[in-house]
């Protein structure tokens, strides 16, 4: 079978993780985000087929999904490309702020399912017995419980984890699998920096006094679950720092023993 996937949100954090752990294990990737300069440098280093393309912009994924279907196709998605913007209350956040996280988060992954799913079942149209393409969309556990100032990002992931509960649904008797990755605390460079509007020593804080998941910790689950044999779909995958056991309990310090 092809093994050629199409990560979105690849010119960082785990998006760029996932294309390097896909291309180590001999997939095919087609790299896919706005920055042009971060594309091509993770191209030269890993092979993939680099191609910009804004998830919210209908035209741009629409070109990517074409370009994607004239450069080989694809077996394989993943979701990845978002983010959250503040940590204001319901009351004190900002309606541009949602917007943006819903085009990204929600609207921006359902524009590029759409796009692609004709690309994946050109695919399996040519699949032997048994074989399976996958779609993997990178939730949060944001999208699974509800924190003071999780707000917009809280409700795009929550919303998120409903699409992917629907697609599946959707495409009950196609030879697609449909799974979901709900990462906990991941320290990547941009995420929180992002989320903080720039402000570098915020940005440090959730971080400390905790060993916190990589985005490589991240990829290595998320490109396990496309490894499994084709007949296994992992649903949701939730994904923690042993530090970290619920949204609102990280533990600071040491992990010890009890005597
Ligand atoms: N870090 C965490 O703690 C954490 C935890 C749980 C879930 N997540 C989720 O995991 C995913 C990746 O997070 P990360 O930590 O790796 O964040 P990140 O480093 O900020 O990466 C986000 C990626 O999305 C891309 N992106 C943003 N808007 C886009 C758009 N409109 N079109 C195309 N690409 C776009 C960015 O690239 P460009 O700017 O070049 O377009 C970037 O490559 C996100 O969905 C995030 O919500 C993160």
């Amino acid at each position: 079978m092809l093994k050629r996937v199409v990560v979105t949100g690849a010119s960082s954090g785990i998006g760029a993780a996932t294309v390097r752990r896909f291309a180590e294990l001999g997939w095919q990737t087609v790299a896919v985000a706005r920055r042009e300069d971060r594309l091509r440098a993770l191209a030269a280093e890993t092979g993939a087929h680099a191609i910009v393309c804004d998830v919210t912009d209908e035209g741009q994924v629409a070109a990517m999904a074409r370009e994607v279907a004239d450069t080989g196709g694809a077996t394989g998605l993943v979701n990845n490309a978002g983010g959250a913007l503040g940590t204001e209350s319901v009351e004190a956040s900002s309606n541009d702020d949602w917007r943006r996280m819903f085009e990204v988060n929600v609207i921006g992954l359902r524009t590029v399912t759409a796009a692609m799913l004709p690309v994946l079942r050109d695919a399996a149209h040519g699949f032997s017995a048994g074989e399976t393409a996958s779609i993997l969309n990178l939730t949060s556990t944001a999208g699974h419980d509800a924190y003071p100032g999780g707000g917009g990002y809280n409700a795009a992931k929550f919303a998120a984890h409903a699409v992917t509960s629907v697609l599946r649904l959707e495409l009950a008797g196609e030879p697609i699998r449909v799974m979901e990755l709900a990462p906990g605390l991941v320290h990547t460079e941009e995420f929180t920096l992002n989320r903080l509007r720039g402000d570098a020593a915020g940005a440090q804080k959730p971080y400390e006094n905790v060993t916190p998941l990589t985005a490589d910790d991240v990829a290595r689950v998320l490109v396990g679950a496309f490894e499994q044999p084709p007949h296994v779909n992992q649903d949701l995958i939730v994904l923690r720092p042993v530090a970290q056991s619920s949204v609102f309990h990280t533990h600071r310090g040491p992990l010890e023993a009890k005597a």
